[in-house]
């Protein structure tokens, strides 16, 4: 989704904006813009347009030097990708510019009210708010302004300001879209994520809804609405450059499919300690507490808490409902007595879940977050949080972060379970196992060039096996295109076989024993109605056709496998179509918007 990156120092703001928009390209874009001062003439000079950064950066004018800018990557919401909705935007008079990740609700009505017979340039939310910021600023300090324009605004924004007026300063405004400040000795960045810091910073500030910046130079005030200073942390950025490269890899997604093995065993390393769990004992108690846990996500983070809600209930006998986040967020069921709210979210940022998370904390409900990112608003605002341990997922197709979270559900689970599943001999099994798939990668590929020729695709599944399917397929269509959906095997009869014709792929997820013979069924009602079958099983049910054989684990845990041929026929299919893999079109990696 969209991203800022604004800076005033010492150093070339050009550079520093440039590699920071760059180091969040993962999150998915359409549009990329940057304001420049010119620091001799004292002019301010916009660069935008559609298209990559790449493209930015051949239209940026590199003959002065800069010390104070602000830079933009947008993702459509109002308007569609073009020049004039490019960011940064600018007021009537260009005095002031702006960038802002968010949505302003209200927009229409504070034309009504404030600026009718405005012209505006573009279609946007975000125009509006530079020429409410310049009209109070004919009455009042900027400062004052900026904060008055908070308050009228409703939805959500990340705001970076300039002023052509005072080019020593720089403003930052934030509510529900994440904002932080990147603090160096050679100046000060703020950015929507802090991974733009990387490089140039080493201790960064989040900050807090509703929180108003001014940066003075090498000086920075926080401040609420009404300008009360606010109170802040001051936290280390330890993300290590290296992880957010691909090195060796042609595509991250295919790095991070093959760091699986080694995440299963940093997660071992952080959570076990002499086979026990090391889980702290406020977390351990909640679920101790709870009657019924609610698993709010999306996308993948729903699928591996589908796979979470097998684990409780099978486990740590808890029962567990999982949902969809931006449908509870609006429509919430009868709740039990003493509901434990899990959100499971990669970027911790995602906005449906936060929608959530604020509802659920007004009334009074225990949270916890497992994520990937332990300085998110997610893992910030609930009562706990895990880390997931994953390190930095680039790839939009999210991979990684499945697997260790489906380990995280299990950890969870085990404090609370009778011991009859050894834990941590089962995960370091997978992690084994993960290496020997990872490692007949080739094998798949030439699978994928044989079955993949249709415009559409099946995955089909019992129990856990068909929750397998659902990621299998998300990772297929969102990546290759191919339209593909996952179904429980069973249920194929009551309508969808009737889509099956000549060819159509059918791909079979079977592990669990129990139900196999079902499956292998289904698998052959579609197949004599001419479907393209290709079977991924364990050792102990596969027959000597299927395709992709995986080790057997327990039951509980073989999602953390089958998934992974899945993720490869992803990949490879993507790849034969010569699609953009790690930044998938129309797809943002952390979807900060409702
Ligand atoms: O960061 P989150 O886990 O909250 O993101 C949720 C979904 O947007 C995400 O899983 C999405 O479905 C991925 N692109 C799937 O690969």
């Amino acid at each position: 989704m969209c991203g800022i990156v604004g800076y005033i120092g010492n150093k070339d703001a050009r550079e520093i904006i440039l590699n920071g928009l760059e180091k969040l390209e993962y999150r998915g874009y359409d549009s990329a813009g940057i304001t420049l001062r010119n620091n001799t003439a004292d002019t301010f000079n916009v660069y935008k347009d559609k298209g990559r950064i790449a493209h930015l950066k051949s239209i940026v004018d590199y003959s002065y030097d800069s010390g104070l800018g602000i830079g933009h990557t947008r993702w459509a919401t109002h308007g569609i990708p073009n020049y004039a909705n490019s960011h940064p935007h600018y007021s009537k008079d260009s005095r002031f510019f702006i960038v802002h990740n968010g949505v302003i609700e209200n927009y229409k009505e504070l034309i009504a009210t404030y600026l009718q017979g405005s012209v505006f340039a573009s279609d946007t939310d975000t125009e509006v708010i530079a020429h409410l910021i310049e009209r109070f600023s004919a009455k009042m300090s900027v400062s004052e302004a900026i904060r008055k324009t908070m308050s009228l605004l409703e939805g959500s924004y990340a705001l970076a300001i300039i002023d052509r007026d005072n080019p020593h300063k720089m403003y930052a405004a934030k509510n529900k879209s994440p904002l932080l400040i990147g603090l160096s000795d050679h100046g000060i960045i703020v950015a929507s994520d802090v991974m733009a810091c990387v490089g140039y910073a080493k201790e960064y500030i989040p900050l807090d809804d509703k929180s108003f910046v001014e940066v003075d130079g090498a000086s920075y005030k926080i401040k609420d609405i009404i300008g009360k200073p606010m109170e802040h942390d001051v936290k280390e950025i330890d993300i290590d450059a290296s992880n957010i490269e691909k090195g060796e890899y042609a595509h991250f997604m295919l790095k991070e499919i093959n760091e699986q093995p080694g995440v299963i065993r940093n997660i071992l390393q952080r959570y076990f300690k002499d086979g026990k769990v090391t889980l702290n004992g406020p977390i351990k108690e909640a679920l101790q507490e709870t009657d019924r846990i609610y698993i709010i996500a999306a996308g993948t983070s729903m699928n591996a808490g589908f796979v979470g809600k097998q684990i409780f209930e099978k486990m740590a006998n808890i029962p567990t409902e999982v949902h969809i986040a931006s449908e509870f967020a609006y429509n919430m069921p009868l709740l039990t007595k003493n509901p434990l709210f899990i959100f499971i979210s990669q970027s911790g940022e995602t906005a449906d879940l936060r929608a959530v998370l604020v509802n659920i904390k007004a009334k009074g409900y225990r949270s916890l977050t497992i994520t990937n990112v332990k300085t998110s608003t997610l893992a910030r605002e609930a009562d706990h949080f895990v880390e997931i341990m994953a390190g930095p997922e680039i790839a939009v197709a999210s991979t990684k972060a499945y697997t260790a979270q489906i380990a995280i559900l299990g950890i969870l689970a085990y404090g609370l379970s009778d011991g009859h599943i050894n834990l941590y001999k089962e995960l370091s099994r997978v992690a084994i196992s993960m290496e020997n798939i990872i490692d007949k990668r080739e094998y798949i590929e030439s699978l994928v060039k044989d079955y993949l020729t249709k415009r559409n695709c099946f995955y089909i599944g019992r129990g856990i096996d068909y929750y397998t399917c659902l990621e299998a397929s998300l990772k297929l269509k969102e990546i290759s295109y191919i339209q593909t959906e996952g179904f429980a095997a069973g249920e194929l009869k009551h309508g969808t076989i009737a889509l099956i014709e000549d060819n159509t792929p059918v791909i079979a997820i079977i592990s669990q024993r129990d139900i196999s013979k079902n499956t292998r069924s289904n698998l052959y009602e579609v197949k004599s109605r001419g479907a393209h079958t290709l079977v991924i099983s364990t050792k102990s049910v596969h027959d000597q056709d299927d395709q992709i054989i995986v080790d057997d684990v327990h039951e509980l845990f073989s999602p953390m496998l089958t998934v992974i041929p899945s993720q490869l026929i992803a990949y490879y299919a993507a790849l034969a179509r010569g699609n953009d893999i790690d930044k998938p079109r129309n797809l943002a990696k952390s979807v900060t918007v409702e």
